[in-house]
């Protein structure tokens, strides 16, 4: 995968996001998908914001999250997280974002759930700088819907991205609103979010 880590970072350097069809082989998304299917009971409705004022927001997204924990990932995801923290050391060898450690959860949106436009930002903690997200369906059709769509300045649309297997895109968190369209089938992904300071 290193390979792709420089083109990412020629990527974000020129565009500020990065898209890459098939970042995980197919053969490795099963087991992936496989765990999703064993854990999916335990997936709860996301919640929006952080700290007190953390709550569910229906209305702006209707996904449901199972989070991991990138000190101690199930054994399926030890290749996504050490590609993630190649990632991240690279991107701040490259650019100096400083980024110190990441957080993510697993998502699945039922069919006809969305994600409205929104700033993958909190008003009062600026420290997600990087988002990534890889999609675990293991098959996708453009006509089955679930984009994500990211939006530049003046809300002109700079990207719309149908969640096919395995791709991984990643953006500047600060500089793209997007939202997610519903889609016609269960939609899952691994997403999250590289931060300036440490989290926990
Ligand atoms: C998010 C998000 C994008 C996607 O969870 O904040 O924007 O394509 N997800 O799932
Ligand atoms: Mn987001």
């Amino acid at each position: 995968m290193t390979s792709a880590i420089e083109q990412i970072l020629l990527d974000l350097e020129s565009t500020g996001f990065s898209l890459r069809p098939g970042l995980i082989p197919s053969a490795d998304l099963a087991a992936l998908a496989a765990f999703v299917d064993d854990h999916r009971t335990e997936f709860r409705p996301a919640k929006v914001g952080t700290g007190p004022g953390r709550k569910l927001a229906e209305g702006l997204r209707g996904d449901e999250t199972y989070w991991l924990d990138p000190l101690a990932p199930p054994e399926p995801f030890t290749g996504v997280f050490s590609f993630l923290e190649l990632l991240r050391t690279s991107v701040n060898e490259r650019f100096y974002l400083g980024l110190k450690q990441y957080e993510c959860h697993l998502a699945c949106y039922p069919p006809g759930a969305a994600y409205g436009l929104h700033l993958d930002r909190f008003n009062s903690d600026s420290s997600r700088s990087l988002s990534f997200v890889f999609y675990l369906n293991q098959s996708w059709e453009t006509a089955q819907g679930g984009e994500l769509v990211l939006y530049g300045p003046g809300g002109v649309e700079r990207a719309r991205i149908s969640p096919t297997p395995g791709t991984f895109v990643c953006f500047l968190s600060a500089d793209f609103p997007h939202e997610v369209r519903p889609a016609r089938r269960e939609r899952r992904s691994l997403t999250g979010w590289m931060h300036t300071k440490l989290i926990n």
